[in-house]
């Protein structure tokens, strides 16, 4: 078990590369099985959930093969084990979009029941009412999903993907990856239009998938008897790429991101202006800043995108925790996701969770404290609020955060943190 040892307060400043998107190599990775043979996966970042899932994949049958230069190969010739066991599912919940690939592929598969995670509930009625709409009969044993498609094959079907929530991410991708080797059309309405799942689309496309109206709300697959296999480089990692603008703006910094797309982040973009924080595009990327402006109080609620991003709701909170006034922060996907509340108010903060809502309370400043890490995303938040408080920082769990970041001490470090880890 690793812990980071974080001095404050710093200012940084420099250059930070952002690597590809965690979420869009997930279920990347899953829709490699739609076909027998070798895709090709760039920019793949190097995190553990990456090698849980790959871990996975060749439980089912796969073989990995991370290459030198960084590509991630999918041999997915044999499957012959269709089944997502408890151990691995329970580490990483985002197993579950390997039920739709299997479905289609195989005819039936086996995925333990998630169960919740340090954000809350984590159900997936919605991905098996996508299914199940698309023929497939599904019953729960011991604990484990069991999807079976008909005889003949998985049939199309006009699909209400809509929940409470508006859209589901991973529900979206598995009932895209089963349409595409389902018989006939499918409609998918109330599709989630985030840019992984609109990766993915592009994935499976280049994989001989027919997909219409990628990146809206209503996607039109015409389901196709077989597909091959392809290579892909995925999109850069928005939520690193905000997390990295979070850590120039708390720290009077400036940061230049390269490898980061503004189009994917006008929401996230748009709050950082509204507090004071000038954010350029650049050569592909863009440049952070804040410089000597007071932190100036925002609301945010969280949306399906194109709103802003639930995985960046604890980040902003470390930020606006040094408001010059009060802010409203609404999360509104996850209203369990404020596990960072209690440990950022150890640092001084002044934040009190009101429902689905938390109140921020500007402070002068954050003062250094023993935390512990949660959720990957609220484990950021203490690193992030560590770069400014006073003294010395101890975030405990930093597995949380190698979970979607890679090698972050790293990368703060090299642009003035001094962030030092210690197994322990
Ligand atoms: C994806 O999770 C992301 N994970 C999450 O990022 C992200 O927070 C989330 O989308 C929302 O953007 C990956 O892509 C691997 P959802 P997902 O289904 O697909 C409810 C991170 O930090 N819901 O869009 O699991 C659900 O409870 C992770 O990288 C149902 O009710 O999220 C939630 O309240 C954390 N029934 C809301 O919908 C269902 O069947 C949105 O969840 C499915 C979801």
């Amino acid at each position: 078990m690793d812990i980071f040892h974080i001095e404050g307060p710093v200012q940084l400043s420099g250059v930070v590369n952002i690597n590809g998107s965690k979420n869009a190599s997930l279920p990347i990775m899953a829709a490699a099985m739609l076909a027998a043979g070798k895709s090709v996966i760039k920019a793949v970042p190097y995190l553990s959930d990456i090698s849980i899932f790959g871990q996975l994949l060749g439980q089912l049958g796969c073989k990995i093969d991370r290459r030198p230069n960084g590509d991630l190969c999918i041999d997915s010739q044999v499957i012959d084990n269709p089944i997502g066991e408890y151990e691995v599912v329970r580490k990483m919940r985002a197993s579950v979009c390997i039920l739709g690939p299997l479905l289609a592929r195989c005819g039936r598969v086996e995925v333990s029941m998630p169960g919740g995670c340090a954000i809350g509930d984590r159900p997936i009625d919605i991905h098996l009412h996508g299914l199940s709409e698309l023929g497939a009969k599904i019953h729960l044993k011991n604990g484990y999903v069991v999807a079976e498609a008909p005889k003949n094959g998985l049939r199309g079907k006009d699909i209400f993907m809509g929940g409470p929530f508006g859209s589901t991410v991973l529900g979206t991708a598995n009932v895209l990856m089963a349409a595409t080797l389902a018989k006939g059309k499918t409609v998918i309405e109330s599709a989630a239009c985030e840019p992984e799942v609109v990766d993915l689309a592009n994935f499976i496309t280049k994989m001989g998938a027919k997909i219409d109206g990628i990146g809206s709300p209503r996607l039109i697959i015409e389901g196709v008897k077989q597909l091959a296999p392809a290579e892909y480089q995925v999109i850069p990692d928005r939520i690193e790429a905000g997390t990295f603008m979070v850590a120039a703006a708390i720290t009077a910094g400036q940061l230049q991101l390269v490898n980061c797309r503004l189009d994917d982040m006008m929401a996230v973009v748009d709050r950082l202006r509204n507090i004071g924080v000038t954010v350029e595009a650049a050569n592909g990327g863009c440049v952070v800043a804040r410089k000597g402006s007071a932190i100036k109080p925002a609301d945010i609620t969280t949306q399906p995108y194109p709103g802003f991003p639930t995985d960046l709701q604890a980040q902003f909170m470390a930020l606006l925790s040094l408001a010059k006034g009060n802010s409203v922060v609404i999360e509104k996907i996850f209203p369990d996701r404020f596990m960072h509340i209690a440990e950022l108010n150890r640092m001084a903060a002044n934040l009190r969770k009101e429902g689905p809502a938390c109140l921020v309370a500007g402070v002068k400043k954050l003062i250094a404290a023993p935390v512990m890490a949660s959720d990957l995303r609220a484990s950021a938040a203490l690193v992030l609020a560590g770069l400014v408080a006073e003294g010395t920082t101890i975030v405990n769990r930093v597995y949380h955060i190698d979970r979607g970041y890679e090698k972050i001490e790293e990368k703060l470090n090299r642009v003035g943190a001094k962030i030092l880890r210690q197994a322990v």
